[in-house]
């Protein structure tokens, strides 16, 4: 395939536009839902150290990895597999690699689309000031109330998603840019005010040794995969969204450079989300461990019900927390659109729909298990519970795991030193020496040992 080839999907209007997009997909939930939860449930500093590691020395390659491939190939993760694997005459089962990534993606998506309902959920809630002086026991009542309705979650889990399917079936390219360009900065202003505000509390001496006082003597093996595992998460890779919104960048800009600023950004806005939550869960007196996937919900509203005008704080950040998990969404679903497009001849419109449709129906057992199908649990996991462990934890590093082979000795050195396109001889053989020996060796103990933690 010609280098210069573009997508039938269409192109980024410029190497911002992928920037912006990457950005918007990589920055959601995982950075401030999903990482807040996991560093309470996996004891703090040590588990961010590891957490930070991973990004460095597995995300960052991976995820050039993930560009560049999607760049040379064009097409949906699937088929760019397999026409990558044509090219160079290797076995057509590397296709696979794109589909274990669509149903990490369906999978994904299903639980994302119900938390980003309950985002949605505190829009309103926040507004209406229902949080004004309220303390940790009632903000904790109001959420468990919102969970114990499977009405209300199943509600706005329906309108979370609607809106992805919306956007998708137009076409990503459009609005999105300009909605991350504006809503991202936002973000970030608004989590350093309140980090200013965290600073100022009660709690802010004991969340400074909770998140940077590393106590490795308590971590566990399934924390180190955990870790690993939100690092793919937090990056969106492992699962062909980077791939796919790769496969709409220009052949003229820069893989490294490019993937420096998303990983920057995206490490950037955990690290502060952190910063902005746990003085106030700790000034408010609610346990990191028992917390749960509620974490972000119940702090942050505990914390915005003292602040000063509050209510209209709270509500702001629901909102950029919604469009943050949106911009999310969109690119979960896009490997799985874009392939119906390309195979079934499917219009846009009705690829999103139906993509989306399925996972709207997995995504009610996440809803319900909250409340009718708590009991129902499969190595003390939730129905929710299973499938981010089986996603996010196994089928992401697995997915990653793939991908550095591929791209470390299936591919051949004059492509990808060509598509990287370092500059520097040096970093490109580091880049390579990293894909060939260190990620797919450190992915597959930690996932071998961290499974074996999980389940013996
Ligand atoms: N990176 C997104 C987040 O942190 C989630 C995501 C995962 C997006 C996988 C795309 C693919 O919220």
């Amino acid at each position: 395939m010609a280098v210069g080839k573009k997508s039938i999907h269409g192109e980024w209007s410029s190497r911002w536009a992928f920037i912006m997009a990457a950005t918007g997909s990589a920055v959601g939930l995982g950075n401030i839902w999903r990482f807040s939860y996991m560093v309470g449930e996996h004891g703090g500093a040590a588990f961010i150290l590891v957490y930070l590691l991973c990004i460095a020395v597995v995300g960052v390659p991976v995820m050039m990895s993930e560009i560049m491939l999607g760049r040379r190939g064009r097409m949906s993760p699937i088929n760019t597999m397999q026409s990558l694997a044509e090219e160079i005459g290797a076995r057509r089962a590397w296709r696979m690699l794109g589909w274990v990534g669509v149903i990490a993606g369906f999978l994904i998506l299903s639980f994302y689309s119900v938390v980003g309902g309950w985002s949605l959920a505190y829009v309103p809630l926040s507004a209406s000031g229902a949080f004004a002086g309220a303390d940790a026991d009632a903000v904790s009542e109001t959420f468990e109330g919102l969970l114990a309705s499977p009405g209300l979650l199943v509600l706005w889990h329906t309108v979370f998603l609607a809106f992805t399917v919306f956007v998708v079936s137009r076409g990503v390219e459009g609005g999105l840019e300009k909605a991350v360009r504006i809503l991202m900065p936002a973000l970030v202003a608004l989590l350093l005010v309140m980090v200013g505000y965290g600073m100022a509390s009660e709690g802010f001496a004991e969340s400074v040794s909770f998140l940077f006082a590393p106590d490795f003597s308590a971590m566990r093996m399934e924390s180190v995969l955990v870790a690993l595992g939100q690092a793919f998460f937090t990056l969106s890779l492992g699962m062909g969204a980077i791939m796919v919104y790769g496969s709409y960048l220009s052949s003229r800009s820069s893989v490294p450079g490019n993937t420096g600023l998303i990983a920057g950004a995206d490490t950037l806005i955990a690290v502060l989300a952190g910063l902005a939550v746990f003085p106030v869960l700790f000034a408010v007196g609610l346990d990191p461990e028992e917390a749960g996937p509620g974490l972000v919900f119940v702090t942050l509203s505990a914390g915005f019900g003292q602040m000063p005008a509050g209510a209209l704080f709270g509500t702001l950040f629901f909102v950029l927390l919604s469009f943050a998990a949106w911009t999310s969404a969109i690119s979960i679903i896009e490997p799985a659109t874009a392939y119906l497009v390309e195979n079934r001849d499917w219009s846009r419109g009705v690829a999103a729909v139906a993509v989306g449709a399925a996972a709207w129906l997995l995504g009610i057992g996440s809803a319900l298990s909250f409340n009718l199908w708590a009991d129902w649990q499969v190595a003390g996991m939730t129905f929710m519970g299973l499938m981010e462990f089986v996603s996010t934890t196994v089928l992401l590093p697995l997915g990653g795991l793939f991908i550095a082979v591929f791209a470390g000795w299936i591919l051949p050195r004059r492509i990808s030193q060509q598509e990287l396109a370092f500059g520097s001889e040096v970093s490109y053989l580091v880049w390579r020496l990293v894909m060939r020996y260190f990620v797919p060796v450190a992915v597959a103990v930690i996932l071998v040992y961290g499974l074996v933690d999980v389940l013996g």
